[in-house]
């Protein structure tokens, strides 16, 4: 049974339209078990909606209903469920047939209800739905005191039977791939698939979940996630959503694939660096070794502002910076011992969860002090993927190397690309026309390197010559997960 719940026994849904009360039903009971007031309006009256047909729907109901708990057989009945007396009178019914009685309520969010009434034939109006949703939140409280044996609630968002998700490999089965990512110059190149923007609609959960599995499906190696406060407006307007992103990524790591997954960056100004390490830590257990640490020193005056973040000078930001990778390995390395640093002293260093691997820390930012940072302190570096520039960063990066006494070529490079590719040149540009607003064509292929797959692959071979080991590609007309499909033969060897 479900959730352990007993059988046989009395089971009364509650929940609003759309909720999953009979999808959840059917997945568990046989449908002679079931008994639903849609149904029988459909088999008193007209239809499933013949609201008219409500009061004989509902005396049926109670008859089936009354006659199956006499008789000690199991019995959901699928109502809306909201109506108190008739749940106190179907448990009265129950106690006497010494039935155990549960009430199972459904508290999937109100915008998965909403998507799924809006794709039914007779739909619900909104207003309705909402105030449903409402009453529904309310009724946990008044079930708890009822008298049901048990009360179990449901979100069923994600499975079909409102329980978990479909269970994945557990995470020691899913070793790590690979003990050095970045890739390091000359060990080939991949595709971390980086998303900026969030148009998931109605349905968050759904919008992640389906682009997770396609960016693996098409030969993503992994998923980085835009840390910002605001949407900023490089990439859409500031009211579009744009979620804090360990919490999302905790969300993609439970989706059980094989992709990497962080963030590019995180500004080191929005969480202290002791708990950005731990949450970094967990995100690696959940991955089982596939997080990645991507910081930068922030750039954003307002969204600091915004949120009450002090916003101080870059010098200091980038002090913060050094502060951050130090606070970080620290708490990352074996034992407890206590650590004192150039710019950071901690009493002990008591980390649990450890990340499983070297957790790489890629630093973003192209100035000449993050260079710097960058050749001491980390694994890898992020930098434009415009070759020309590319080109001029690298003799600098060289040179910060060689000051560090670091061989340059244990330093992984990553770009980000935010390029446009289509299916041939008809696509391209269909594509850049749409997106191009006031900039012309011309700059705008530029800009955003727009091409075929082809011209693509050719753009990757040089990257790689450069040295390169990983494209951060973003899409600036990422809007569903097919968006990924015409991709494949760029990441599929
Ligand atoms: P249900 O028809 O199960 O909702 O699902 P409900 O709570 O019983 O709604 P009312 O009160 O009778 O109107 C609504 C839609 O959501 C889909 C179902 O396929 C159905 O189209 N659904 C439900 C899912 O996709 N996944 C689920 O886990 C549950
Ligand atoms: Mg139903």
């Amino acid at each position: 049974m479900p959730h352990d719940i007993p059988d046989p026994a009395l089971v009364v849904l509650v929940g609003a339209a759309g909720s999953g009360k009979s999808t959840w039903a059917a997945a568990h009971y046989r449908s002679a078990e079931i008994v639903s007031s849609d149904a029988l309006r459909a088999i008193v009256g007209s239809g499933t909606g013949d609201l008219d047909a409500s009061t004989d729907a509902f005396a049926v109901l109670d008859l089936i209903v009354a006659a199956r708990l006499r008789r000690g057989l199991t019995t959901v009945i699928d109502t809306l469920g909201f109506d108190r007396d008739r749940r106190l009178a179907y448990l009265a019914l129950g106690r006497a047939a010494g039935s155990p009685c549960v009430a199972v309520h459904f508290t999937t969010p109100h915008a998965v209800c909403r998507a799924r009434n809006a794709k039914r034939d007779r739909r619900v109006p909104a207003s309705v739905l909402s105030k449903q949703v409402k009453r529904s939140a309310a009724l946990a409280a008044e079930l708890a005191v009822e008298g049901w044996d048990r009360v179990q609630s449901i979100d069923a968002t994600l499975a079909a039977d409102g329980g978990p998700p479909t269970p994945t490999p557990p995470v020691a089965a899913r070793a790590a791939t690979s003990t050095s990512w970045p890739p390091l110059p000359g060990q080939g190149i991949d595709y971390i698939l980086n998303i900026s923007r969030f148009p998931w609609g109605a349905d968050p959960t759904g919008w992640l979940r389906d682009m997770a599995l396609a960016a693996a499906d098409v030969g993503f190696a992994g998923i980085a996630l835009m840390d910002h406060l605001i949407q900023i407006p490089q990439v859409d307007r500031a009211w579009e959503p744009i979620p804090e992103p360990y919490v999302t990524l905790g969300h993609l790591a439970a989706l059980g694939t094989d992709l990497r997954l962080g963030t590019l960056v995180s500004p080191v100004t929005f969480r202290q660096p002791g708990v950005l390490a731990k949450s970094l830590a967990t995100l690696d257990v959940l991955t089982a070794g596939r997080a990645f640490a991507g910081i930068g020193a922030g750039w954003w005056e307002r969204e600091h502002a915004a949120y009450g973040l002090p916003f101080p000078q870059p010098r200091e930001r980038l002090d913060e910076v050094e502060r951050a990778i130090e606070t970080m390995r620290a708490l990352w390395a074996t034992g407890t011992k206590p650590y004192a640093g150039r710019r950071v002293s901690l009493p002990e260093t008591t980390c649990y969860p450890r990340p499983i691997g070297r957790l790489p820390i890629i630093l973003g930012g192209n100035g000449s002090r993050t260079l710097r940072i960058a050749a001491r302190h980390a694994d890898a570096v992020n930098l434009p993927s415009d070759e020309a520039t590319l080109s001029a960063k690298l003799a600098e990066l060289h040179t910060a190397c060689a000051a560090a006494e670091r061989d340059p070529a244990t330093l992984a490079m990553t770009v980000l690309d935010v390029s446009v590719t289509g299916e041939d040149r008809e696509d391209v540009a269909r594509r850049v026309e749409r997106l191009r607003g006031r900039t012309s064509a011309a700059a705008y292929v530029r800009r955003h390197h727009a091409g075929t797959v082809d011209e693509q692959r050719r753009r990757r071979d040089r990257l790689a010559d450069l040295g390169v080991g990983t494209i951060f590609l973003a899409l600036p007309d990422l809007a569903g997960a097919s968006d990924l499909d015409r991709l494949r033969p760029l990441l599929t060897p």
